[in-house]
């Protein structure tokens, strides 16, 4: 199986594309990435030299490099990891989110279409349900209401490639997973902002009351989900692949700064986020009940993991921090510098 993978410079696509080479001795892979600020080509070092193994740059907004990585093999399937993944950007600057996860995805239906690729894996989120009321967990048929315009970008994108389901007879599949954590995780989400920022004794920026809950969900078990799906999903489907673990973000906080040996004071009470989702709660029974597939990593094993593993790539981390990064978190910082 030819599999055409878009992101897979990024945290979650280059770890499905170091899971399925590792797992998958009969799949080929070529990643399709822009290799935006996210994207980085370190992250799939250790695939590089793999013969069945190929990268090209491109970006999905543009139709002719789509249509040229489509022309570059007889793919079989395609699994879309291409977006701006950043609430807080989105927030920031939402044109880019929108372009993207709008646009560019609808550009990659266009061109599977053509290409009459056999599954479309539309890679999407849990935010696109927005805020889940306690004791409520969603499936699949909640309705949709995200709240950010990185969540509305993605919940476009799902409703799009659903639409050419039925008008194309495409067939995609949809995942929807909870928040991811792990290695290579760009340092501008929770977990692992909070884990550099402790490594190296810089505060630790919860916003509003830190009461705010998600689902945590190991980066390798969405990649086994996500493969699950591929291989045995029923087409036209939406797929929710859960993390079984619901935390206050305080929680995850003082539980990260325990293993890193690093101290409470670190912790910063900083001005909410606007719009911010107070909790997200999925149901996973489907994904489990149709292909099999359960989460494995409990989330201490882990966030250990996670924490051993930015311990030993400070160098990674700190390449990324000296770079165009610092202009971002001066802007950032503007709307959630001062103290709540
Ligand atoms: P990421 O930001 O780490 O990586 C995104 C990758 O997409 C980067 O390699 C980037 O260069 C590439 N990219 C961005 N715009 C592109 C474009 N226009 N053309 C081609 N490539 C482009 O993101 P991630 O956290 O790995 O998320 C991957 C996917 O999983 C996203 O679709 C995201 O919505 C979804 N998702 C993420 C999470 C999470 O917790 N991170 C949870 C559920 C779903
Ligand atoms: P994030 O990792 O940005 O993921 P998402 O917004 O997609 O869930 O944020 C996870 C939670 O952590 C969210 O409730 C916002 C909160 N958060 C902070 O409190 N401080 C921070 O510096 C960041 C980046 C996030």
């Amino acid at each position: 199986m030819k599999l055409l993978v878009t992101g897979g410079a990024g945290f979650i696509g280059s770890a499905f594309v170091r899971h399925v080479l590792a797992h998958r001795p009969e799949m080929q892979v070529v990643t399709l990435d822009a290799l935006t600020y996210a994207g980085n080509l370190e992250n799939l070092s250790a695939v590089q030299d793999n013969p069945r193994y190929t990268f090209l740059r491109g970006d999905i907004r543009d139709g002719d490099a789509v249509n040229e990585g489509f022309a570059s093999g007889r793919f079989d399937a395609v699994v879309n990891f291409a977006a701006e993944s950043h609430v807080d950007r989105s927030i920031l600057s939402p044109d880019s989110a929108i372009d993207t996860n709008v646009r560019g995805s609808a550009r990659l239906l266009d061109a599977a279409r053509a290409a009459r690729v056999e599954r479309f894996v539309h890679v999407s989120t849990d935010e696109v349900y927005g805020d889940i009321p306690e004791p409520l967990e969603a499936d699949e048929t909640y309705p949709l209401k995200p709240s950010s315009p990185y969540a509305a970008s993605k919940a476009a994108s799902d409703l799009l490639a659903l639409a050419y389901v039925r008008t194309y007879h495409l067939p995609v599949i949809i995942t929807r997973a909870s928040n991811n954590y792990g290695p290579y995780q760009f340092p501008e989400k929770l977990i692992p902002l909070m884990i550099s920022n402790a490594l190296e004794g810089l505060p630790l920026p919860v916003y509003g009351d830190g009461l705010q809950v998600r689902d945590w969900l190991y980066v390798d078990d969405h990649c086994r989900g996500i493969l699950a799906v591929l291989e045995r999903g029923t087409v036209g489907e939406v797929y929710n692949i859960a993390g079984a673990c619901h935390l206050p973000n305080i929680e995850v906080v003082k539980r990260l700064l325990t293993i890193v040996g690093a101290s409470e004071a670190l912790i910063t009470r900083v001005t909410d986020r606007p719009g911010h989702d107070r909790r997200y709660a999925l149901r996973g029974d489907k994904v489990a009940r149709e292909t099999g597939f359960v989460p494995e990593v409990a989330f201490e094993d882990g966030l250990a993991r996670t924490v051993k593993w930015y311990q030993e790539n400070a160098d990674w981390t700190a390449r990324i921090r000296s770079g165009a990064y610092r202009d971002y978190y001066a802007q950032n910082y503007a709307w959630r510098s001062s103290e709540a």
